[in-house]
C-alpha cells in the first residue's frame, strides 16, 4: 500500500512539474526583462576568427583597447538562456533559411549570426553571393542559408520623373521574401534623415504626393503597409515572423545620467540594473502599436531595453569613420548583437531552462 501511494504521490508530483513547467513556457520567462552580469568568459568567439565582420564593426581590429564590454551576460529575471550552440542551430535548421531585412541593424546581427554559426564548427564549408540588394551565406553541408536584404524602410523608394519617390503604401520589394522559413524585419535609423544623405525627394501618401510630412507618422505608416504584407502572405505554419525592435543610440550622456556625455566614447561598462534613466525611445510604442493589429503571430525581438543599457557596446571612433566619426548607433561584433541573436535561438527552438 505505501509503495502505491508513493508511486501515485510521485506521478502527481512529475504531472504537476510538467503542467508548471508548460505555463511557465508560454507565460512566466520574459527574456527581454532582466540584467546584464558580469562574466569573465568572454563572448562566443574571438572576433579575429570570423572573416565576417565588416570594418564597420570590428572594433578590436581597429584598435578598441579595451575589452570589458565583451565580459557580461544578459540574465532575464525569471529564467536562464539556453547558451547558443552553433552546431545545435545548424543541425535542427537543415535544408532551411532566414532572412534578416532592413537597414545596417539587421546586417550588424545578420554578422553576428554568421559568426555565431561559422565558428561553432571547426573548417566551416560556406559559399557566399550576392544577387541585387540579397546577400546570401550558405553553410553547404547543412543546406542553411542565412540571407541579408538591404531594404531601409521596408516599403518601396521608387524613382519616378519628378525625383526618388518613397511610397508608404507600396511593398514590392516585399516578393524577395516569399518561401523563406525564418523573416527577422527592421527599420528606424532611416526615417529621420534629412539633407543629401535622404535617400528619396517626395513622400507617397495615398494619392499624395509629399515634399516631406511628420516623420514618426510616415514610419507609422509604413509599419502598417508591412503589417498588411505579412497579414497577406505569410502562412504561419511554414513561415515564422520577427521584428528586432528598435535598436538605440546613445549620443546624449543625460539620458545615463553623465550630462556632459555627447556620445558613446570611452564607455567601458553598461548600465548595471534592469532601468535606463533615459525611459523608451518614443518609435517602439508605435511600433508596438502597429504589431498589436496585426492578424498573425509575429513575435517581437524586444531587445531595446537590453541594448539601451549597453552604452559602451558601440564601436564609437574605432568603426568606419576612423578617428572623425563617432558611430554610437552600430555594436561592435563580438558584442550586443550576439544576444540578440541568442535570444532569438531561445525563442526559435524553445530552450527554456527555468532557475
Ligand atoms: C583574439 O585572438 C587574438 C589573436 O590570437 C588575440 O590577440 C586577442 O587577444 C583575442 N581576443 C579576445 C577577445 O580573446
Ligand atoms: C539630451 O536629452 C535631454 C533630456 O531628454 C534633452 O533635454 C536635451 O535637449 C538632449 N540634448 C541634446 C543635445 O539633444
Ligand atoms: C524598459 O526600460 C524602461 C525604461 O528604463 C523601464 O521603464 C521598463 O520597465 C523596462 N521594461 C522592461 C521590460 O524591462
Amino acid at each position: 500500500m505505501v509503495w502505491v501511494r508513493s508511486i501515485f504521490s510521485f506521478s502527481l508530483i512529475v504531472l504537476l512539474q510538467q503542467l508548471a513547467n508548460a505555463q511557465n513556457r508560454a507565460s512566466a520567462c520574459d527574456f527581454f526583462q532582466g540584467r546584464w552580469v558580469p562574466d569573465s568568459s568572454l563572448s562566443l568567439y574571438n572576433s579575429t576568427t570570423c572573416p565576417f565582420i565588416e570594418r564597420e564593426f570590428a572594433c578590436q581590429k581597429n584598435g578598441r583597447p579595451d575589452l570589458n564590454y565583451l565580459k557580461y551576460i544578459w540574465q532575464p529575471l525569471a529564467c536562464n538562456l539556453v547558451r547558443f550552440d552553433g552546431r545545435d542551430f545548424l543541425e535542427r535548421f537543415k535544408g532551411k533559411s532566414i532572412m534578416f531585412v532592413g537597414d545596417s541593424l539587421s546586417r550588424n546581427q545578420f554578422q553576428s549570426l554568421i559568426c555565431l554559426l561559422y565558428t561553432s564548427i571547426p573548417n566551416a564549408q560556406y559559399t557566399v553571393e550576392r544577387v541585387g540588394d540579397v546577400s546570401t551565406v550558405t553553410f553547404t553541408e547543412f543546406g542553411v542559408k542565412v540571407m541579408l536584404d538591404r531594404s531601409v524602410y521596408l516599403v518601396d523608394v521608387v524613382r519616378e520623373e519628378i525625383g526618388r519617390v518613397l511610397k508608404l503604401d507600396s511593398i514590392e520589394g516585399g516578393k524577395l521574401w516569399k518561401g523563406i522559413d525564418t523573416l527577422i524585419f527592421n527599420t528606424w535609423h532611416w526615417w529621420y534623415r534629412r539633407g543629401p544623405t535622404q535617400p528619396w525627394d517626395y513622400v507617397q501618401v495615398g494619392n499624395q504626393i509629399l515634399k516631406d510630412m511628420d516623420r514618426m507618422a510616415a514610419f507609422q505608416r509604413a509599419l502598417t503597409t508591412w503589417a498588411g504584407w505579412v497579414d497577406s502572405n505569410i502562412d504561419p505554419t511554414k513561415t515564422m515572423v520577427f521584428f528586432q525592435g528598435i535598436s538605440p543610440s546613445h549620443y546624449n550622456g543625460t539620458d545615463w545620467n553623465e550630462p556632459q556625455k555627447h556620445n558613446c566614447l570611452g564607455q567601458e561598462q553598461p548600465l548595471l540594473g534592469s532601468t535606463y534613466p533615459g525611459g523608451l525611445p518614443p518609435a517602439l510604442a508605435v511600433l508596438k502599436g502597429v504589431l498589436s493589429k496585426i492578424k498573425k503571430p509575429v513575435t517581437l525581438l524586444d531587445i531595446t531595453n537590453l541594448s539601451l543599457l549597453r552604452k559602451d557596446g558601440h564601436p564609437s571612433k574605432y568603426g568606419l569613420g576612423g578617428p572623425t566619426v563617432m558611430d554610437c548607433s552600430h555594436w561592435c561584433l563580438a558584442g550586443v548583437p550576439d544576444t540578440w541573436n541568442q535570444i532569438l535561438y531561445n525563442i526559435v527552438f524553445e530552450q527554456v531552462s527555468h532557475s
